[in-house]
């Protein structure tokens, strides 16, 4: 627009928090797409995909009424005929919703799923955090062996690392059944009033809201307090606990390293037992790269049988920004059609469209460009031949690489860059 245009206008843009996938970060994400699908394909894992949106019910029982997510981010709309809807803020309720709904527990269990989709959450956009996120997810449903759990999290390290994920740290724990949780919060919280006077403020005033946030608390005197502070992993049942010592004994078998962290929480309400997660130096302050746990309660919650399960769920996002090395391949153009002269169009169309019936990359030139703009473009997209489709049904065909260039008639053309002789 010229300097003297009367007032500029603004390019509509993208909402906050939302962005383009351009074709260049689309090849990046095709190799995340593709190391999944060979990943947990070879366990076993088949794709399904849930909708976009889902009754607002399923997300406030699954996920539960007292988290973050529903509490706060969610993009919830009425349907028109009183019916509130939710955009999905995440995959695992919407999982279980639908294995429930196609009667999945006739099938041999565990059902082993995965999903890339979008989810949507309301948060403080930044870098990492997103209003619109995609991520790759996979849960075993119908299983309560501790393999499975092993398994599971065996194949997100797995995923991570194909992707070029850089400086993991796997973090581990168990939260038991929520009966020894909600014993372990009031032993905690008595413990944390008993030093009320050795605490951060900010540590203090949520003793009743959140206790568990006390562990990870930076002030050096609460740190000192946390030091001595009963922990979760002490006060498991005996099951609970063999069930988490087998966990960790098939990860120390199969050589991932983790670190305990008892006072791992994660923002869903239904886990029970392991939960895990994986952070990457590379991302600042949105760290964790995917996470996940065991749901052993989430069916039942959803009205159908009891029915232990177990997944994760990782950012595709977040595994992109800390994998930076991550270079697709590159996008091979076998040919390149060219028109010498306007009347050649008609041969040049067919001939582009014979070559990619046979299995060749194929490009036609689409912008009337000089026959030296057309050979200028056929190099700048790397193209290995350039037919140039003359009158009659003549072709001259370039092999770029060598710059060697020979008369053909256009029935010749392919087979002869198939042989790869040009
Ligand atoms: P989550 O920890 O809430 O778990 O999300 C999993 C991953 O999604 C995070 O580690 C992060 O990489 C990515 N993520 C979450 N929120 C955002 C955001 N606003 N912007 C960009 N990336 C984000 C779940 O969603 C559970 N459904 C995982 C699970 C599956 N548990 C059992 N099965």
């Amino acid at each position: 627009m010229s300097a003297s245009a009367p007032s500029r206008k603004r390019v509509i843009q993208a909402p906050r928090g939302t962005f383009d996938i351009l074709p260049e970060s689309a090849a990046r994400r095709k190799v995340v797409e593709g190391q999944a699908e060979k990943i947990l394909g070879a366990a076993g894992y088949r794709r399904i995909e849930t909708p976009t949106f889902e009754a607002t019910e399923l997300f406030a029982r699954g996920v539960g009424e007292a988290t973050d997510i529903v509490q706060k981010e969610m993009y919830t709309f009425d349907d028109g005929a009183g019916r509130s809807l939710t955009l999905r803020p995440e995959g695992t309720a919407p999982v279980c919703r639908a294995y429930l709904q196609h009667g999945m527990r006739k099938l041999a269990q565990p059902v082993k799923l995965w999903y890339l989709s979008t989810f949507f959450r309301a948060e403080a956009p930044q870098r990492g955090r997103y209003r619109q996120f995609w991520q790759v997810g996979a849960e075993a449903i119908g299983s309560d062996r501790p393999e499975t759990d092993a398994e599971l999290i065996v194949l997100l390290a797995d995923l991570l690392d194909a992707v070029g994920v850089r400086h993991d740290r796997l973090l581990l724990s168990s939260l038991g059944t929520p009966e020894t949780r909600a014993e372990y919060r009031e032993e905690l919280k008595d413990f944390l009033r008993a030093h009320e006077d050795e605490l951060a403020e900010e540590v203090r005033n949520r003793i009743e809201l959140n206790p568990l946030r006390a562990f990870d608390s930076d002030d050096p005197r609460t740190r000192a307090v946390m030091r001595d502070a009963p922990k979760l992993l002490d006060r498991l049942t005996e099951r609970d606990a063999e069930h988490f010592a087998q966990v960790r004994a098939l990860l120390e078998d199969a050589g991932v390293r983790y670190e305990l962290d008892p006072a791992l929480v994660r923002g869903l309400d239904y886990y029970t037992r392991t939960v895990f997660e994986f952070t990457s130096d590379e991302l600042g302050a949105q760290s964790a790269v995917g996470g996940g746990g065991r749901y052993d309660g989430l069916i039942e919650l959803l009205d159908g049988p009891p029915t232990p399960a177990v997944g994760w769920a990782a950012g595709v996002e977040r595994m992109l920004l800390s994998a930076r090395d991550l270079a697709p391949p590159a996008e091979l153009v076998d040919l390149f059609v060219a028109m010498a002269e306007p009347d050649g169009s008609r041969t040049a169309f067919e001939l582009a469209r014979e070559a990619r019936r046979a299995g060749l990359q194929a490009q036609l030139e689409l912008a009337g460009r000089s026959l030296k703009g057309q050979l200028k473009h056929a190099d700048r997209i790397g193209a290995r031949f350039v037919a140039i489709v003359g009158s009659n049904g003549h072709v001259s065909l370039r092999d770029m690489g060598s710059g060697d260039q020979r008369e053909l008639t256009v029935q010749d053309v392919i087979p002869a860059i198939l042989r790869g002789d040009g």
